[in-house]
């Protein structure tokens, strides 16, 4: 039989506290409505200073390792996808092995390129495994970021954070990634970029979509090709798209995976063998399918819904969130993925959700991380991001979380609750 390869499983950290984004818009006297249903956000999660891309990576790893009962001595490589990093040479996960005491037999680095580092590093992780240089042993791969473009922007009610820690594995219990049939599509674009010294993104909003939208196109069809030449898919009374159980998108926010899904379904309906004549405004129209998006891809945006952009992470929160409403429903079903990345990178991939998915998710308890979250107002909001970077408040962290305590000489210090 050959060799299964993918996500054993998962844990996620998310900032303390969160505001609401209808409250968001009120203050910003912009009609509610707007953010829920134009952009479908619902809270939005607020980052201090000592809440950064180390501390939130440590909090997620640590706890994948404690509620899963990971052995630290069978991890042979340990990845961060971040594009928040805390240095300009020292790795996240360079702070993540050492908070972690991780052993130093490991393979560990950061890869980025905007909210496809992640993916860069997942893909490493199991290509790794599938070739058999891993030789028996796993990989930990953490996706961190804080989305901030600042107060009063229109990226604003966009913004979040947190971590999601994979743990990639022969034992795929969440699941075992279709190796090979990936498909990819990046190109030299500006949509959106923060250069060197700067807090906060600079975006041009629309063109990025834009930017998604083509990028996707390209690596969806090339999945596509792949796919349907395995025969994982065919051509038939569905289309190859319609064929996969959910689809998982890169959400910076929650109706941007709409978009995603109707660009995607577009491809199939142009490229269709032997399909009768119809107008660009009809296959537009087919293509906007309200049952096929409630179908396919509305249950996995619960918890993006809730912390807003999370960068190298949406993608994978959409995963928690789907699995752990759907994790038993789907086992043995598969599922697409759509990473991307601004700049730009993106890549579909599917694979197959595991028999014990339902049970992993139910350990890694998504529900009692997201309860202990704190609303605050949007004046307590605005001055938490007025906090100075690098001068964290004195905040007790919660008992197995990190938080970055003070910066000293230029290093950073850690501590964790106990
Ligand atoms: P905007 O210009 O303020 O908003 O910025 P808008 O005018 O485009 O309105 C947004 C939606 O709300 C529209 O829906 C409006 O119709 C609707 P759409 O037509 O698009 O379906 N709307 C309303 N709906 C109901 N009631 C109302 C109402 N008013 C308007 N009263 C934008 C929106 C997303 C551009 C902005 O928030 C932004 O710049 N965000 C950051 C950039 C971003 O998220 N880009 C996404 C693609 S790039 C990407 O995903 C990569 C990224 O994650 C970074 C990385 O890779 O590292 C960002």
């Amino acid at each position: 039989m050959k060799k299964q390869v993918g996500i054993e499983a998962l844990a996620i950290a998310v900032p303390r506290r969160y505001v609401d984004i209808e409250e968001l818009a009120r203050a910003r006297g912009v009609d509610p409505a707007k953010y829920t249903a134009g952009l479908g956000a619902k809270e939005m999660a607020v980052a201090d200073p000592g809440e950064d891309a180390v501390a939130l990576a440590a909090t997620a790893a640590a706890r994948l390792l404690r509620t899963h009962a990971v052995d630290p001595a069978k991890l042979g490589m340990l990845v961060v996808g971040t594009e928040t990093g805390v240095d300009h040479s020292k790795p996240v996960a360079s702070h993540v092995q050492g908070l972690l005491k991780l052993p130093t037999s490991m393979r560990v680095y950061d890869a980025q390129h905007a909210c496809y580092g992640g993916t860069a590093g997942l893909m490493a992780a199991v290509e790794w495994i599938a070739s058999g240089a891993a030789a028996g042993r796993s990989a930990l791969v953490v996706c961190s970021d804080i989305a901030r473009y600042g107060l009063n922007t229109a990226g604003e009610p966009t913004q979040g954070g947190g971590a999601v820690a994979l743990l990639v594995s022969e034992q795929p219990d969440l699941l075992a990634v279709d190796v090979g049939l990936n498909g990819s599509c990046s190109m030299d674009v500006y949509d959106f970029w923060r250069p060197i010294g700067r807090r906060e993104a600079v975006v041009d909003g629309h063109y990025s979509i834009k930017c998604y939208t083509d990028a996707l196109s390209g690596a969806y069809r090339n999945w596509r090709e792949r796919a349907l030449a395995h025969e994982v898919v065919r051509w038939g009374s569905t289309m190859p798209g319609e064929q996969l159980a959910r689809i998982l998108y890169h959400v910076p926010f929650c109706k941007m995976a709409r978009k995603a899904h109707t660009q995607l379904r577009l491809c199939d309906i142009e490229d269709a063998p032997n399909a009768p004549p119809s107008t660009p405004e009809a296959r537009e129209e087919k293509a906007k399918s309200s049952a096929s998006y409630t179908a396919q891809v509305a249950s996995s945006l619960d918890l993006n819904a809730r912390v807003g952009n999370v960068y190298t992470a949406s993608l994978y929160l959409a995963l928690a969130g789907l699995l752990n409403t759907e994790g038993g429903a789907l086992a043995g079903q598969r599922v697409g993925l759509l990473s991307y990345g601004s700049g730009c990178a993106s890549e579909f991939y599917s694979g197959v959700v595991g028999d014990k998915a339902a049970k992993r998710m139910a350990t890694t308890n998504v529900e009692a991380v997201m309860a202990k979250r704190e609303r605050v107002s949007v004046e307590e909001y605005e001055r938490i991001m007025r906090l100075p970077y690098e001068a964290p408040e004195p905040l007790s962290p919660e008992p197995g979380e990190f938080r970055l305590a003070e910066i000293r000489d230029h290093k950073r210090h850690y501590i964790q609750g106990a």
